[in-house]
Order: structure tokens, then C-alpha cells, then sequence
């Protein structure tokens, strides 16, 4: 079974927007394009349900349903509970609400081990407990391979470690990092495990379940969604960890950790994710309705397929080429479709600068990973130039890109 190209793209409705046409959106790992299912539901919720939800009128208990929904059905799809999934703005806020969590849970003196391969909203939020007592252990990249490695995990763990933080994959690397071994790995030394899986979620949703990971944390703009970060979080943790909302919903699950006060729209919106995901599993698979894990899988092998037949002759054209260091794997199977590279002579912004002059679409800098491309011995402030890229990139967009690349490397 192959993707049908034809049928996501026709899902997207920046494929068919007269504006774009001729634009190759190469900068899915910052922002992906909408799915119509989400645009149509962000529309309707305005539309008709704009109001305060969860009263007994109609609309606002139409508003709240739609709500529940989305929390029910990400969670049906996450394989977690539903009482686990949280919504917040983003993912940096996630985090921050969290590490206040763990600031009044954690004691002087527990240590943390952050990495140097993450975003800094999986890092900073963390390093900033150090002001409270907690001493902070850095589990470092091979600044070769940009790789961390599990014997370093293994070094910096003790029976003081409270907290491992890390990536499922970095938004510049790629790698896929194996996160159920580290997550034994930090729940043997009786850690917590924090898994930021926002470069991985637009891949294929995973089994966070299977995955063993405490916390679990991706941002739904960039898996065809509105503005808003889901973090996962373990029941026994929900419990454990201190309050942050209002001291009267203490006893609700689902307002402990979001104190911002959620996007009603954007939640009810976020039903669109799911149902573009039905709709991909129930074109390719007809048949019986899959349980929704089961269905996360299928259309995961779906997209993880089509992603690597995708960007593995781009990986093989920049592999080659004098003079540019590719950042992370040669191998598509091994890691995600965002790909990293640093060009001898040549400054990010311009070759991206060159790129955007042939409507493509790149990013470049240090996408907030400034720690890691320090660690790589690359400027912060120039970066790297970062091509990424989904399971609706066409193969002829990538051909143009490496012909691009071809003219200005
Ligand atoms: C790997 C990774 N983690 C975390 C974040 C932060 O997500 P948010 O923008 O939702 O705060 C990003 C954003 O680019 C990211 O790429």
C-alpha cells in the first residue's frame, strides 16, 4: 500500500490557493499547511458556537461537546487517556507550566539531566529549576555525529536523578532517538521521563502508551492543525504534581496543568486533525472501521514510507556535494525528513535567501536549537540551512529543490 498523493494534497487547500501556486514548502518541520478538515472546523466553531462552551444552552453546549470530542479522540489515537491529554498554546508553554509544577514537587539537590540536542523549550524550562535547588546534569551530543549516545544517559543517571528530558528527534538532526529504551532506562533510576516529541508528531502519531514516556509534548501546527501544544501527561503525574490552575478546579484533571485558559476554537478545531487522519486510513484501508491506535499505525507506515522514498535522493544529492556537511544520518529509514546542512563559505540566510528568489521555502538559523549547533561548532546566530519536509511533498518538489541547491551550493 502507497500513499495516494493526489488525495492528501487534495485535503490541503494551500495546494489549490492561486497565491501559492509554484511556492515548494520545504519548512514543515516550523509550520505545516492546514488540512481543510481543521480549516472548516475553525470556520464553523465562529460561525455557529462562538460563545462561552460548557453551559446548558445551545450553542455553548454544542461548543463544549466539540471540545470533549477532540480531547476524547486524541486520546483514543495517542493510546492514553483522555483525562491525560492536555491542551496548551504551544509546547514552550507546556513546558513552562510544568517546570513550575516540578519546582514545588522536587527537592533540593534532584538532579535533572537535560540534553544539548533539544529545542530549548525542552531545555530551558528544565535548567531553570537550578534556581530552586536542583542541580542540572547535560547530557551531551557527540559534536561529530550530533548523535547522544546512551552510555551518556547511563553515566548521568543515579539514585538522585528525578528527571530525564529529551528528544524523540531534533529538529535539525532527524535522528530517531529510541525513546522506550531511554524511558526504561530513567524510570530504572525512578527518573520521570519528559519525551518532546514535536519533530516527530507530524510523522505519524505516536503510541505514546508503547512508548513508555511520562510526559509527551508536540505542537498541532505543525501536524495540520491549529496553534495549540498537547502534552501528554501520566496520570500518577497529573496527581503527584501540584496545581497550577485556579485552586477551585484542583480536582480536574484537565485544568492542573493548562492555567492559561485554553483556545476553545482551536480544541474544537483540532477534531479536523483527526478526522484528516480517518479520512487518509479509510481511503487506503477500506474495510471495517480500526480501532484508533490502530489506525494511528497504519496511516504512521503510510506517511513513514512515502516520507523516506521522498527525501532519500535528497539526502544522497547533499551527501555528495564538496564542501556541505549533512547533519545527522545518510539513511531515510533512520531518521525524520528534516534535513540539516552547514556549507563551507556560505551563510545560511543567503542560500535560503537564494532559494526563496525560486519560490522554495527553507529555514534556516538555529531553529532554537541554539545548544545544539553551538555543540556542532557552528555560529548560533547563522545556524543551519534546514529543508523538511511531510508525507504531501511531491516527489518534482523535490527534484526542484535539488536542482535548486544545485545552482546555489
Ligand atoms: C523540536 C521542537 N520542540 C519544541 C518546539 C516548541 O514548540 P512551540 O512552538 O509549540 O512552543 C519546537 C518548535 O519549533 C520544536 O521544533
Amino acid at each position: 500500500m502507497s500513499l495516494d498523493l493526489e488525495f492528501v494534497r487534495a485535503q490541503f487547500p494551500a495546494f489549490s490557493e492561486p497565491s501559492l501556486l509554484g511556492f515548494a514548502h520545504f519548512e514543515n518541520a516550523g509550520g505545516s499547511f492546514a488540512c481543510r478538515q481543521v480549516i472548516d472546523a475553525l470556520q464553523q466553531f465562529y460561525t455557529r458556537t462562538k460563545v462561552q462552551p460548557y453551559y446548558g444552552f445551545e450553542p455553548s453546549r454544542s461548543a463544549g461537546l466539540a471540545m470533549d470530542r477532540a480531547r476524547t479522540r486524541w486520546a483514543a489515537w495517542l493510546n492514553v487517556g483522555t483525562d491525560e491529554v492536555h491542551f496548551g498554546p504551544s509546547t514552550s508553554q507546556n513546558t513552562f507550566n510544568l517546570a513550575q509544577a516540578l519546582r514545588g514537587y522536587l527537592r533540593p539537590g534532584d538532579e535533572v539531566v537535560v540534553t544539548n540536542q533539544d529545542h530549548e523549550a525542552n531545555i530551558g524550562a528544565w535548567r531553570r529549576l537550578a534556581e530552586a535547588g536542583m542541580v542540572l546534569r547535560e547530557w551531551r551530543v557527540d559534536p561529530e555525529t550530533a548523535e547522544l549516545e546512551t552510555a551518556g544517559l547511563e553515566a548521568l543517571l543515579s539514585e538522585r536523578t528525578r528527571v530525564v528530558a529529551f528528544t524523540h528527534c531534533s529538529n535539525i538532526v532527524g535522528s530517531i532517538n529510541p525513546v522506550r529504551h531511554w524511558c526504561d532506562l530513567a524510570h530504572a533510576a525512578g527518573a520521570l521521563a519528559i519525551v518532546d516529541g514535536v519533530s516527530w508528531a507530524p510523522h505519524g502519531l505516536p503510541d505514546v502508551a508503547a512508548l513508555g514516556a511520562d510526559v509527551y509534548l508536540f505542537s498541532l501546527y505543525k501536524v495540520y492543525g491549529p496553534h495549540l501544544g498537547v502534552m501528554v501527561l501520566a496520570r500518577q503525574w497529573n496527581e503527584a504534581l501540584p496545581n497550577q490552575g485556579h485552586f477551585f478546579n484542583a480536582g480536574k484533571p484537565a485544568y492542573r496543568f493548562t492555567p492559561a485558559g485554553p483556545d476553545h476554537a482551536q480544541i474544537a478545531a483540532s477534531n479536523g486533525v483527526i478526522d484528516y487522519f480517518e479520512a487518509v486510513h479509510a481511503h487506503h484501508f477500506p474495510g471495517p472501521e480500526a480501532l484508533p491506535a490502530e489506525q494511528a499505525r497504519a496511516v504512521r507506515e503510510l506517511f513513514r514510507k512515502a516520507e523516506c522514498a521522498r527525501v532519500q535522493p535528497l539526502l544522497d544529492a547533499l551527501r555528495a556535494k564538496p564542501g556541505v556537511r549533512l547533519i545527522g544520518r545518510n539513511d531515510a529509514a533512520e531518521r525524520a525528513p528534516t534535513v540539516s546542512i552547514s556549507v563551507q563559505g556560505k551563510r545560511p540566510e543567503e542560500l535560503a535567501a537564494a532559494l526563496a528568489r525560486q519560490r522554495i521555502g527553507v529555514g534556516n538559523g538555529n531553529c532554537y536549537a541554539w545548544r545544539l549547533v553551538e555543540a556542532l561548532g557552528l555560529p548560533p546566530e547563522q545556524g543551519v540551512l534546514r529543508m523538511s519536509l511531510v508525507h504531501y511533498t511531491a516527489k518534482e518538489e523535490v527534484q526542484r529543490l535539488i536542482e535548486a541547491l544545485d545552482q546555489v551550493l
